[in-house]
């Protein structure tokens, strides 16, 4: 199962309105994504022009911001949110454990009382696809020997993040598609218990030796209990 698969089941089994994509980059998943109303947001969109036309109908029914999440949130949301909040939310922007946490909190202030806020890149499966790199450049310039360059990045920390010191808050992720995070209100399955500074220290050994537990790890088939929820 992938990314848009489950976007768009949680999409279609719940009903959701409004969908916002944090860093979208192509066509690869955002126009494939079904929602009435869709909000892009990426400082450099490269979905070309056949593309737009093959996806014609999901391409004229969404929204392009081009622009950081920081500045969208700072700039538009409030605005955008301020008749129909947000329901479901994808962060795939910068995959960086401090952006992607406060694309979350600032998704959150937005969030509907049903609203799901997804991550993907949260179950990295090497030293190198976690670093903490700015860009896939950055990574390449980090680790020059490495053939592949996945990058996933250390937004892993924000699942633990969210495990251990959002008790209001129901935290899962599926393994598939490099890991997606799913996060809504409600009861957590259990509990971490690391303070900030002690998710700041974690490395990727720690994810390695606990992945399970860091990152209450479900088969992408969970996906079905899950939806029976709404
Ligand atoms: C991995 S790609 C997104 C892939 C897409 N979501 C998909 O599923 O195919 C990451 C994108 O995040 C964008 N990005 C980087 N920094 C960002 C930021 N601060 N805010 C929003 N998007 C950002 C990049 O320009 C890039 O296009």
């Amino acid at each position: 199962m992938n990314r848009k698969e489950i976007i768009n089941r949680i999409n279609s089994v719940w009903g959701v309105e409004t969908y916002l994509e944090i860093g979208v980059q192509t066509e690869k998943n955002f126009l494939k994504v079904s929602a009435p109303k869709k909000l892009a947001v990426d400082p450099a969109f490269k979905i070309k022009l056949k593309r737009k036309i093959w996806y014609f109908l999901s391409y004229i029914k969404s929204r392009f911001f081009e622009m950081t999440s920081d500045d969208f949130f700072k700039n538009q949301a409030s605005n955008i949110f301020k008749e129909k909040p947000l329901d479901v939310a994808f962060i795939d922007g910068l995959h960086t454990y401090d952006q992607s946490f406060r694309d979350f909190e600032n998704c959150f202030k937005y969030l509907s009382q049903n609203g799901v806020v997804m991550f993907h890149d949260c179950n990295p499966d090497s030293v190198e696809a976690a670093a903490p790199a700015f860009s896939p450049q950055d990574m390449k310039e980090k680790f020059p020997k490495k053939e592949t360059y996945e990058w996933n990045g250390d937004v892993w920390k924000s699942i633990v993040r969210l495990r251990s010191l959002h008790p209001e808050l129901e935290v899962f992720t599926l393994d598939c598609d490099y890991g997606i995070g799913v996060v809504r209100r409600g009861k957590p399955h259990d509990m971490l218990s690391y303070s900030l500074e002690e998710i700041d220290k974690l490395t990727y050994a720690d994810l390695k030796a606990n992945r399970k537990r860091f990152l209450n790890l479900k088969e992408a088939s969970y996906l079905n209990e899950f939806v029976e929820t709404f």
